[in-house]
């Protein structure tokens, strides 16, 4: 099985952990380091809906708290018609961590399509610029 394939299967598990009883909308995410650990994260929603965070950043976030802040790239999952992206906020968030990622978008049909975030968020904000 290729890695794509198996970060999809990940993310498709990880999608089924969400907590979503507000917005029914889940999301699964699966992140890969460059040493090739693959680290998961789901939708967790809060009563005080703007508590809400993204599979996206759940995932990022547990793979720093677990020291792995090389990332290579995403596999994102929910049910859509059209294969999601991940929100804007997610976008500056994993740009802090990886900017040259790529972010490998599915739908449960199995519809495809792969980015470069570069490409889903030009011009990042950096404090720094080089
Ligand atoms: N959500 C994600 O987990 N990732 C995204 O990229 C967009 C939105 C979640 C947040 C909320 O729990 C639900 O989807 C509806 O917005």
């Amino acid at each position: 099985m290729d890695v794509y394939t198996r970060l999809l299967e990940q993310a498709r598990l990880a999608r089924e952990k969400a907590y979503a009883p507000y917005s029914r909308f889940a999301v699964g995410a699966a992140l890969l380091t460059e040493d090739g650990e693959i680290i998961t994260g789901c939708n967790v929603e809060n009563v005080s809906y703007g508590l809400t965070i993204c599979a996206e950043r759940v995932a990022a976030f547990t793979a720093v708290a677990a020291g792995r802040k090389k990332i290579s790239g995403l596999a994102l999952v929910a049910d859509l018609p059209e294969p999601p992206t991940p929100c804007g906020a997610c976008r500056q968030v994993l740009a802090e961590f990886a900017p040259k990622m790529w972010i490998l978008c599915a739908n449960l049909e199995g519809k495809q399509r792969i980015f470069r975030l570069t490409e889903l968020l030009p011009e990042a904000f950096a404090e720094f610029s080089s």
